[in-house]
């Protein structure tokens, strides 16, 4: 395998004598080209997840990360040692400010949170500046970036054991390298299955409005030397009727306590479609995903985005000026449909959530 995804890191800190700045691939040049882009400041990283330059549930978490440590960067120009008061207070304005930027991957408000953490505890440590603080904050975004490829691979090798011999796995959406810091959750299982078998292919869905299958999926795919065929959304009953697909793995967005899982608008037609047919339908995730303070699916709040990436294609129109158009970006598959939900701890069915991951 030429392994390009272990030659990338999908966003990355970049270490400076003034301490740094965000390194992102911009993902909204896939496939035409692989770009980076440096993000300085928390206002460019706002935009940068909001315009989705970064997106996957994991790679915003990281994001959200980095732009904590980017503010607080910003704000040591603003305050001496005397107003650590108002110095933190402004920061964690901001960090709500970051927050908002996309309502449903839970990733970033469970990395803020984290951050958040980091500023409790040093704020009270004798001999604290802010200085330090914001190199805290520092380490803690580069020592999360770090453990997501970790607990990636360990979700692949998890998911390996479910992928049959030869198997042809539908995925939705793009859950792989570049939706994550790097080898990602479902593709991830598809790395480490591959690894073994190298038999397996998979089937894409082209994932409307925004492409992410057809332009992201299939692009580290084919870098990756794993067949892959492009479905545009709509098709998998076809491919399911005529036994082409043998078991579906997806990412996710959130998760609640009770299994009811938030992904990419599409997914639960997936899952419907594949219970219809009898193949397994898989959902992998890291426990940054799964949100145990909320019951059910009822709970996650769906971004809705603008019209216009439904209605205009290649900065065409597609349909008739006064259509109405409503874009929820993510739907949710209920609990019943999923046959197991594989994390860095195991995999688990939807009822074990609360019981196995209590934090
Ligand atoms: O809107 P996006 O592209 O951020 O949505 C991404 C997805 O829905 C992914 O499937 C999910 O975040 C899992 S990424 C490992």
């Amino acid at each position: 395998m030429s392994e390009f995804h272990s030659k990338i890191k999908t966003i990355e800190w970049q270490k400076t004598p003034e301490g740094g700045c965000s390194v992102m691939v911009d993902q909204t040049k896939i496939p035409h080209s692989f770009e980076y882009v440096e993000i300085k400041t928390i206002k460019e990283m706002y935009d940068a997840i909001k315009t989705m330059i970064v997106r996957g549930a994991p790679a915003i978490g990281i994001a959200g990360a980095h732009g904590c440590a980017l503010l607080a960067l910003e704000l040591l120009e603003k305050y001496r040692e005397e107003n650590a008061l108002e110095f933190i207070k402004e920061l964690f304005e901001g960090f709500e400010y970051l927050n908002s930027s996309r309502p449903t991957a839970v990733n970033l408000s469970w990395a803020i949170q984290k951050q958040k953490e980091v500023v409790e505890y040093y704020k009270n440590v004798p001999g604290m500046t802010l200085k330090k603080l914001a190199e805290n904050l520092i380490e803690n975004a580069i020592k999360l970036e770090n453990e997501d490829i970790e607990i990636n691979k360990k979700i692949g090798d998890f998911g390996a054991e479910i992928i049959p011999k030869g198997a042809g796995i539908l995925t939705h959406c793009n859950a792989g390298a570049l939706a994550t810091v790097g080898y990602g959750t479902a593709l991830g299982v598809v790395r480490s299955a591959f690894a073994k078998d190298n038999t397996i292919q998979v089937f894409a869905d082209e994932t409307r409005p925004r492409g992410q299958g057809a332009k992201i999926t299939t692009f580290e795919l084919v870098k990756d030397g794993i067949p892959v065929t492009l479905l545009t959304d709509g098709m998998c009953s076809y491919f399911m009727k005529n036994k082409m697909i043998d078991v579906v793995v997806v990412g996710a967005d959130r998760i609640a306590a009770n299994g009811d899982t938030a992904n990419k608008i599409g997914t639960s037609t997936v899952a419907i479609t594949a219970k219809y047919y009898g193949v397994p339908f898989y959902v992998a995730a890291p426990k940054s995903t799964i949100d145990l303070s909320i019951k059910s699916g009822d709970d996650i709040v769906i971004e809705l985005r603008d019209e216009e990436e439904v209605t205009i294609i290649n900065g065409k129109r597609i349909c008739a000026e006064g259509v109405k158009v409503i874009n929820p970006s993510f739907d949710v598959t209920d609990n019943s449909l999923i046959a197991g939900i594989i994390t860095e701890e195991g995999i688990f069915k939807p009822e074990e959530l609360k019981e196995k991951l209590q934090k």
